[in-house]
């Protein structure tokens, strides 16, 4: 195996959309930043250079971390961040995993920003692929223009995160031509080129900070083949739906009619409740024919006008829960390790609501998201990660009790609001090490209609069921669960007003991040940690961290003065 070296600055660069000039965090002066590229097996070093003003983290996302939560780059959970002018190497492993993943830092609103492709491929190379072996492969980061500096974003937040909204979504950083300014100034969206009857693997990344997008290219269907790292039986659609945080494989075939350009479609399907006027994220980029050689007549004055695609409607969820509930696992790879636990050693019932939660002394509140009725607090009290580690506060792993729920109807008032309390609190769950957990995650629905794209770090779940409505264990279970090849996600999408079902097996020692991927959500609170006890060997416990580990306070770290 291989060492893979990458070296990230941050830094500040202006940026002009939309006629006007953003001083936007990136890495290495791109947006979106360097794609990672590794063959499985293989090891990472990324030396992350901070020459922004924020502190900062760099999570690697999906990346299991087997043994090394040190590297999973979680502010005040398993780091303490790296400050302005400071510079950190994260170095792990990746193994028993394949397809695509992707970077993003860590704190605030900055992942919208900085952030990129983790492209992870099989070890005996391409012909390994459990998919026809693809003509080229396409990385297309779905990400969000924001005119705004997202690292200021943040500190109002706790105030109003109402009236932030991006004022266009982005593919592989492309506005597209829907987006004109003033002056009738016209942006040219993604193009992708592509030779007719060649097939082309995408490889989609939902980046954006607060909307779902669909995916659709007009004229042509998808050929699902993996999601968040994982391979799925081929799945086709017409459409593909994908959540914060969440990873498509696609297989796309060109085998429209090559005298005309298509357009190529993402498009908000999510336009939040929290953020009025309720704005519509789209853009357009365009699926260009390349002719015999590259004669770009297609593209020509004369060619027929671009066909664009039907898109589902505003506020229809349906795509979304059928594309999710439609993928099974292909449980090719690595059959060790990728059964689903029959037996469950813990259940938890996690309600997903959106209560008050009160933060500087109780004289700003707003509207807190909450796990479980309680709200993960994480500030920067100089505690040592690995302090954080040891005495995070013990709570007993709860019986799995379905009648003790008391559901609220859903109505977005202030009182029915108060009703969810919300506890300000950093809370955790402790599992023993190789217990098989089994989480339903409950949209309570109070103050929210999003659906919540909950990820878990550390670890991939195996969505065994969603639902609509509420949860109901003697009807759902085991009716309702696929216990055969349910989809392996480390990103599971919570409908609205339902639920889902996941289980795990906890043989990841360390503390690991649960939180909802919406970052307006998790920035208010929609989060908790989930802590996995050492077994018994020394191959079964965390390691210490490394030595040069960020340390919180002054006078350590690398700096680079
Ligand atoms: Cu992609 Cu904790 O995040």
């Amino acid at each position: 195996a291989a060492v893979v070296e990458h070296t990230f600055v941050v830094s500040q660069v202006g940026m002009t959309h939309l006629c006007q000039e953003t001083l936007v965090t990136v890495v290495n002066g791109q947006l979106p930043g360097p794609a990672i590229e590794v063959t499985e097996g293989d090891w990472v070093a990324v030396h992350v250079i901070n020459k922004s003003p924020y502190n900062m983290t760099i999570h690697w996302h999906g990346v299991k971390q087997r043994l090394n939560c040190w590297a999973d780059g979680v502010p005040m959970i398993t780091q303490c961040p790296v400050r302005p002018n400071h510079s950190f190497t994260y170095r792990f492993n990746v193994s028993r995993q394949e397809a695509t993943l992707w970077w993003h830092a860590h704190v605030s609103c900055l992942l919208g920003c900085v952030h990129g492709a983790f492209i992870i491929r099989p070890r005996h190379g391409a012909s390994s692929y459990p998919f026809p072996k693809p003509h080229r492969e396409v990385p297309l980061v779905i990400g969000e223009w924001w005119q705004t500096d997202l690292g200021q974003i943040d500190k109002s937040l706790t105030n109003s995160f109402f009236g932030f909204n991006p004022s266009s979504a982005t593919i592989n950083g492309k506005l597209g031509d829907l987006n004109n300014c003033s002056g009738g100034l016209v942006e040219e969206g993604y193009v992708l080129e592509v030779e007719a009857g060649k097939n082309y693997l995408l490889r989609l990344i939902n980046a954006a900070l607060i909307s779902e997008y669909y995916f659709k290219i007009a004229g042509h269907k998808f050929t699902v083949v993996a999601a968040d790292a994982n391979y799925v039986k081929p799945y086709t659609t017409d459409v593909i739906a994908i959540a914060p945080g969440e990873t498509v494989d696609a297989l796309l075939v060109a085998d429209a009619a090559p005298e005309r350009s298509n357009y190529m479609v993402a498009l908000a399907n999510q336009p939040s409740i929290t953020n009025p006027p309720f704005p519509v994220t789209v853009t357009r980029g365009t699926l260009r024919y390349l002719n015999d050689g590259d004669d770009p007549a297609a593209a020509g004055d004369d060619a027929p006008p671009p066909l664009g695609p039907e898109m589902p409607g505003l506020h229809d969820m349906m795509p979304s829960f059928y594309f999710h509930g439609n993928l099974t696992s292909l449980r090719l790879a690595h059959p060790r390790g990728r059964t689903v636990p029959a037996h469950v050693d813990e259940r938890l019932l996690v309600t997903l609501s959106m209560g008050s939660v009160c933060r500087n002394g109780g004289e700003s509140c707003a509207r807190g998201g909450s796990i479980d009725h309680s709200s993960v607090v994480v500030n920067g009290t100089g505690e040592q990660p690995q302090q954080l580690y040891t005495p995070l506060p013990e709570r007993p792993p709860r019986p799995f009790n379905f009648t003790d729920r008391a559901f609220i109807p859903i109505g977005p008032t202030e009182a029915e609001a108060q009703l969810e309390p919300t506890r300000k609190a950093t809370t955790g769950q402790r599992f023993l090490y190789g217990a098989a957990v089994e989480v339903v995650f409950q949209n309570t629905a109070v103050m929210q209609s999003d659906y919540n794209p909950m990820h878990l770090h550390g670890h991939d779940m195996f969505v065994v069921a969603q639902g609509h409505g509420d949860f109901d264990a003697a009807r759902d279970v085991p009716a309702r669960y696929n216990l055969v090849d349910p989809p392996v996600r480390n990103t599971v999408l919570v409908p609205s007003l339902g639920w889902a079902a996941v289980r795990f097996v906890a043989d990841n020692p360390g503390v690991w991040y649960l939180h909802c991927h919406y970052e307006f959500h998790v920035a208010v609170g929609m989060a908790t940690v989930f802590v996995t006890e050492d077994g018994p060997t020394v191959g079964s416990a965390l390691p210490p961290p490394p030595a040069d580990l960020p340390k919180c306070g002054g006078g350590h770290g690398s700096s680079l003065d």
